[in-house]
């Protein structure tokens, strides 16, 4: 399993910074998670939402191509740990306790929220994203996190990516990722986003905060 402290640091930095911003705007929380993962974005999204007393109308609609990584995450939220290998418990359960402390909550209060998220369908896990993907809402916040152009080059795609945040992104969004790639910086302008680029983290060199 890789770090889980640099994998942390990186989603605060990088993701916490989108969720801060529609936190701060009060926008209603609707927040598009590309890479599930291990559910770094997914946890501290409700940590920071709880913290903020703006969980109750959230929407988390996440992605994610591992069918295991997706029915291990349902698992842990819901309490079947016997159905969960220990290593993916013991890192739930990490990420749970850095992103209740960093969002000063108790971390019983997050999982709650994933729990009543989980039942009520705020909280949407799905398979993999692509260019067929239907959507039957949109977004303020994204958290776009799947790897990059080379292991997942159609994600990455300028058009792709136009047409994505047409059929997703509501007037006023925010959109972040630890890549920089020249097609996602055309793909946002002409998408009518503002640029932040931001010092990448760890070994990258720049990384993409943007905004309308
Ligand atoms: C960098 S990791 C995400 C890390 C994640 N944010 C976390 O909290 O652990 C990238 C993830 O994207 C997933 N992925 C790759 N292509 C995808 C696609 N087309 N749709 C959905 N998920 C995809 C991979 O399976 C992988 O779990």
């Amino acid at each position: 399993m890789h770090s889980l402290r640099g994998a942390f640091s990186e989603t605060v930095y990088i993701y916490g910074a989108a969720l801060s911003k529609a936190i701060a705007e009060k926008w209603r929380p609707e927040v598009l998670s590309l890479g599930l993962g291990l559910g770094y974005n997914e946890v501290l999204s409700a940590a920071l939402l709880t913290a903020a007393q703006q969980a109750e109308d959230a929407y988390v609609e996440s992605f994610e191509s591992d069918e295991g990584l997706r029915e291990y995450f349902t698992h842990w939220i819901r309490g079947d740990s016997s159905l969960v290998p220990d290593e993916f418990l013991r890192a739930y359960d990490e990420i749970l306790q850095r992103c209740a402390q960093h969002a000063q909550i108790d971390p019983a209060k997050v999982a709650a929220t994933l729990r009543l998220w989980l039942n009520s369908g705020q909280l949407v896990l799905r398979g993999p994203l692509s260019a067929t993907t239907q959507f039957s809402r949109r977004f303020c916040c994204f958290l776009f996190d799947a790897f990059s152009s080379k292991s997942t080059p159609e994600l990455w795609q300028e058009a792709f990516l136009i047409d994505f945040l047409s059929a997703t992104a509501r007037e006023h969004a925010v959109f972040s990722t630890y890549a920089c790639t020249g097609a996602l910086k055309r793909a946002l302008r002409s998408s009518g986003f503002t640029l932040e680029i931001r010092e990448g983290f760890s070994s990258k060199r720049d990384s993409t905060f943007a905004f309308r």
